[in-house]
């Protein structure tokens, strides 16, 4: 392997920046040493109702498992991200809206304003009987009120399940019942890249299916102003609700260890699990890593392009960036639209200096070429960072020096919904850059590698990540399902947080992060569950049985490739392939849309009846070279089959 291109830290960012090199290394070993006391410290940047004298109290060995942080600790995480800054930031712009349609005026709403919004919503939600410790879906568009509605449930107690707007009834419907929402908040249509997505329709279909009954209202934002079925008395507008209510709203006291949120994500097995991320800790961690990561400055303009559906929108759109105070801009629209230079004409029109998104976004507009990028300024721009899956090198080196021109550092950060926050990333002023590496460790955070069998690797070396010790902003449960949540990340390895990725330490002892090692797809940095496809495909009255894995694709990282064998007497057809394709869009949502489906008259499992994945996902890169052994197979005749009807697609 040749070595990669390594970027020492920039000697003028560093002489700025927040955390040098030394910092790092003198706060990194104290936070392994002495975590107790580095987390008491850390923790202080909290305003506290009750100071917490408990800092760490966490194990992770299966006969004394627990984890808690802060545990004695009180506070209210609105009172976090608003309250606190009104005397010195009032006027400071919490939030900066872009439309989708670049013609409409941007929004600018300060922390005084925001406050009063999510005041006035937590006053509306605790009138129609919303107490602390209800759950609440929220079902909205990329706009303002995203953020009003999570901040709102967090002032009241209340436990926000945002689900993303792309997913259909059935994922609504899902989501609702395994948490048993009380209230939905949603919004008439949402808007993207021209495109309207019917939100408030998509709910009615949700409500009527099985499981939804604990919904008692639905508060409707009017945003685009379409026509939508109200029914009464169940759905209310939100406006009517809201503009009455008081400037003022009590917050709600909280136990650090009380639920703050609950996000489904999906897994290697079954139905997408409710991630749980409590107050004290989850806060904490979350607005540290968004300081230090982004080596946050007061007057920076600070712009993450995800999903508030998505971990990333919570903890670096909303959490991190409110509770320290920053201005975060909220997008509604895409990449491309009306055209490839969106992104670096909202950065111009807002002076955006720190620019978080995505490899999959980056990808996109690469190939688009560099005029879309040339024909704007960027010149506010300091700072650049990447998630949701590994970026290739070509990407990495396009994104620096087209998009930054060689002046911006890129913290490619890796971390999951279930970690709360960033758990490997370089700190720029810190951390020299490899291109496709996330570098090194946050405070606290302690990886390691180990193999199959459960054994540490020292050195170089490669094998699946896990963690060795617990963080703040850590996951606590899987919602209603504790079991779930020891088996699938504490069992495999014992003792140890296992994390579902591959990753590889190098010479330097930087960390590389491979992908996924389970049944999880990430395309365009979205997790799928292979096994949430294989369900929506056989839930079709012509499939018998279906088997779902992931290829290399240019663009989204990876796609989505179905084999689908059909009940014995139905006849396959380029028709039955698109009403199959469209079934998953409709029970899952266009994200699991298929890239690839292949009819398979058999699949190939092994004697005992477990379909071999590896033979599976061979096939479908097109590798029919490396498939191995496959004479332990119940009926090795199938994999021939398979592969010639792969080549002849
Ligand atoms: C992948 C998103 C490589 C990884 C915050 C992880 C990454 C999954 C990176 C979590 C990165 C995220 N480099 N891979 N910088 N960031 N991933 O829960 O496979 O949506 O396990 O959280 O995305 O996805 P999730």
């Amino acid at each position: 392997m040749t070595q990669p291109a390594v970027h020492p830290v920039d000697p003028a960012f560093a002489a700025r920046a927040r955390i040098t090199r030394e910092d790092y290394r003198r706060d990194y070993e104290e936070s392994v040493r002495d975590p107790e006391r580095f987390w008491a410290r850390i923790g202080q940047r909290l305003d506290w109702m009750t100071p917490p004298t408990v800092i760490k109290d966490t194990s992770f060995e299966l006969a004394d498992f627990h984890i808690r942080w802060y545990a004695d600790g009180e506070l209210n995480a609105s009172v976090n991200c608003l309250d606190r800054h009104l005397a010195t930031r009032g006027d400071k712009t919490a939030l900066l809206f872009e439309h989708d349609d670049p013609t409409l005026p941007a929004e600018s709403i300060s922390y005084r304003e925001l406050h009063v919004r999510v005041c006035r919503l937590g006053n509306a939600l605790r009138a129609l009987g919303v107490r602390k410790g209800d759950r609440v879906t929220i079902y909205l568009p990329m706009i303002p009120d995203a953020v009003v509605a999570m901040l709102a449930c967090a002032r009241i107690g209340a436990v926000h399940s945002v689900v993303f707007g792309g997913f259909a009834p059935q994922s609504i419907a899902d989501r609702v019942a395994d948490c048993g929402s009380k209230l939905i908040i949603t919004a008439d249509e949402g808007l993207r890249g021209g495109k309207r997505i019917a939100l408030k329709a998509n709910v009615d279909a949700a409500l009527k299916l099985p499981g939804t009954n604990s919904v008692e209202t639905v508060l409707v934002v009017r945003h685009t102003g379409a026509a939508v079925d109200m029914q009464m008395p169940r759905d209310r507008w939100f406006d009517a609700v809201v503009d009455s209510q008081a400037d003022a709203c009590e917050p709600e006291r909280m136990n650090a260890e009380d639920p703050l949120f609950i996000l489904y994500t999906s897994g290697s097995t079954g139905k997408p699990k409710g991630v749980l991320h409590t107050t004290g800790g989850y806060l904490v961690y979350a607005s540290y890593t968004h300081e230090c990561v982004f080596d946050l400055r007061e007057d920076d303009v600070y712009w993450c392009t995800a999903d508030v559906g998505w971990v990333t929108g919570h903890s670096y759109i909303v959490y991190g960036p409110l509770a320290n105070g920053a201005t975060a801009l909220v997008f509604e629209g895409v990449p491309n639209f009306p055209d490839a230079s969106r992104f670096w004409q909202v950065v111009d029109r807002h002076k955006v200096t720190v620019f978080y998104t995505a490899p999959t976004a980056i990808r996109a507009l690469m190939r688009e070429g560099e005029e879309p990028v040339q024909a704007t300024s960027r010149a506010s721009l300091r700072l650049l960072g990447t998630v949701g899956e590994p970026i290739n090198p070509e990407a990495w080196r396009w994104y620096f020096e087209v998009v930054g021109e060689s002046r911006c550092p890129i913290v490619d950060t890796w971390w999951q919904t279930e970690t709360g926050g960033i758990l490997i990333s370089p700190l720029p002023g810190a951390t020299h850059l490899k291109p496709g590496s996330a570098t090194t460790p946050f405070f606290g955070v302690q990886p390691a590698l180990v193999d199959a069998n459960g054994h540490t690797l020292q050195g170089e070396a490669e094998g699946n990540l896990v963690l060795t010790d617990s963080w703040p902003g850590q996951m606590r449960t899987v919602y209603g399902d504790h079991g779930r949540f020891i088996d699938t990340y504490f069992r495999t390895y014992p003792g140890r947080y296992f994390t579902g990725d591959g990753a590889r330490r190098d010479a330097d002892g930087d960390w590389w992060i491979t992908g996924r090692v389970d049944d999880v797809i990430n395309v365009s940095g979205h997790r799928i569950g292979t096994a949430e496809v294989e369900s929506a495909l056989v839930s079709h009255p012509k499939v018998a049985e279906a088997a779902v894995v992931g290829f290399p694709h240019d663009i989204k990282g990876q796609g989505i490739y179905a084999y689908v064998t059909l009940v014995a007497g139905e006849t396959a057809s380029d028709d039955l392939r698109k009403e199959l394709v469209a079934h998953v869009r409709q029970e899952i949502g266009p994200i699991a849309t298929p890239d690839h489906l292949q009819w398979a008259p058999g699949l190939p499992k092994t004697r005992s009846g477990k379909i071999m994945r590896r033979i599976l996902r061979k096939i479908a890169e097109n590798a029919p070279e490396q498939l191995g052994d496959t004479s332990t197979l119940a009926d090795p005749s199938v994999v021939g089959s398979l592969v010639s009807e792969r080549r002849n697609a």
